[in-house]
């Protein structure tokens, strides 16, 4: 296949990218707008006969259509996807996620093409600490930022091309991802990078918010067989059973960094901020065969560590100025 990823300079979509090269045949064109997010860095090394980059934006109708006319199947990363920023200036979010998911939708309907429509977890909202249930594919709606909220909006308009114009289109909704290439603007990179800074690393609240981590090679290869062999219509949930409270991954980092589990400070709450996320991947595992191949959740971790040790040309670009974005929130 030719596959056309957009957002594929990002971090999840970059580790798709190298993912698809690795493991088959498909030939990749990424369409990425190269937003303070996108480094093409993160695709350095990959065959340049198997990949070709693309500078532009998804709300180009443009270019849009032209590469959409050269591709068998769309996979849609491209967004703005940080939280914290929605909360600061939630347009960009109106403008990519939900306008640029438009203009995509309507290329691969004039088209015909395959489209796979990248989801989070966070459109579901949050759940109680104490819930015995987990996010399936048949939770309702509920975002709670700007970003999930855009990222919602774009899911039904997935959904609508689908019923309504015949768009061969899945979505997949998975949980958080870590793993090498991610900015530092996110949790788990800030914590390390700030350590290796010398700066405490900042928890906020009191860091009971729990999460359900993956790694991002999980996400690839789940997303990559949902492409293959996934139900036109259907909705997939994607996540490897680890959910870990913020606390405990601060204190995970800072123990395999050699520094006292306590050396972290607790700042200012995100507003809104979602108590807890948490998987149910039955249909993806049972319907698909799909597997997530990193059970361990601090073996990845430790090897994500090693990887900032050892890539601060990747990242020490984006930390001064992250930083002083957080700072200016007290954060
Ligand atoms: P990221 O911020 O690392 O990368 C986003 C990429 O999209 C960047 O390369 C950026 O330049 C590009 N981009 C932004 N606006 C664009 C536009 N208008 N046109 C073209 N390119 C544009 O994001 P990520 O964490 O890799 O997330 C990618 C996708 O995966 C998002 O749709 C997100 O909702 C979803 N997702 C992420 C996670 C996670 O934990 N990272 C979990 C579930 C779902
Ligand atoms: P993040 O990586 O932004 O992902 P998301 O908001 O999409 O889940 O944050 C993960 C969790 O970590 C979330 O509960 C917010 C929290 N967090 C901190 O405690 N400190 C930080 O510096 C950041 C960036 C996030």
């Amino acid at each position: 296949m030719r596959l056309l990823v957009t957002g594929g300079a990002g971090f999840t979509g970059s580790n798709f990218v190298r993912h698809v090269v690795e493991h088959t045949d498909h030939d990749v064109t990424v369409l990425d707008k190269l937003t303070y997010a996108g480094n093409t860095a993160s695709l350095a090394g990959l065959p340049t006969g198997r990949v070709r980059f693309v500078q532009g934006d998804i709300a180009d109708a443009e270019v849009v259509g032209r590469l959409t006319g050269d591709a068998d199947a769309i996979v849609h990363y491209a967004a703005e996807s940080h939280a914290d920023n929605s909360l600061h200036d939630p347009r960009p979010f109106l403008d990519t996620n939900i306008i640029g998911t438009y203009t995509l939708l309507e290329a691969a309907r004039r088209h015909g093409t395959r489209f796979h429509h990248i989801s989070t977890d966070e459109v579901y909202g949050d759940l109680e600490l104490d819930d015995p249930e987990r996010f399936t594919e048949t939770a309702p709606y509920n975002p709670s930022s700007p970003y999930s909220a855009t990222k919602a909006g774009s899911d039904l308009l997935v959904r609508a091309w689908v019923r309504s114009f015949g768009v061969r289109a899945t979505i997949s909704h998975c949980s958080n991802n870590y793993g090498p290439y991610q900015h530092v603007e996110k949790f788990i990179p800030r914590q390390i990078t700030n350590v290796i800074r010398g700066i405490r690393p900042r928890l906020y609240g009191a860091g009971r918010n729990v999460r359900d981590w993956i790694h991002a090679d999980d996400h690839s290869s789940a997303v990559l067989t949902i492409l293959e062999n996934g139900e036109i219509g259907r909705t997939y949930l994607i996540g490897a059973d680890g959910e870990r409270s913020n606390k405990d991954v601060v204190e995970l980092i800072l123990s395999l960094m050699g520094e006292p589990v306590d050396a972290y400070d607790q700042v200012v709450d995100r507003a809104g901020h979602d108590l807890r996320y948490a998987i149910d991947s039955t249909r993806l595992r049972t319907e698909l065969g799909w597997m997530p191949l990193y059970g361990d959740f601090e073996k990845g971790l430790a090897a994500t560590i090693d990887w900032y040790r050892g890539h601060e040309e990747w990242w020490a670009p984006s930390k001064d100025a992250t930083e002083a974005f957080y700072s200016g929130k007290g954060q």
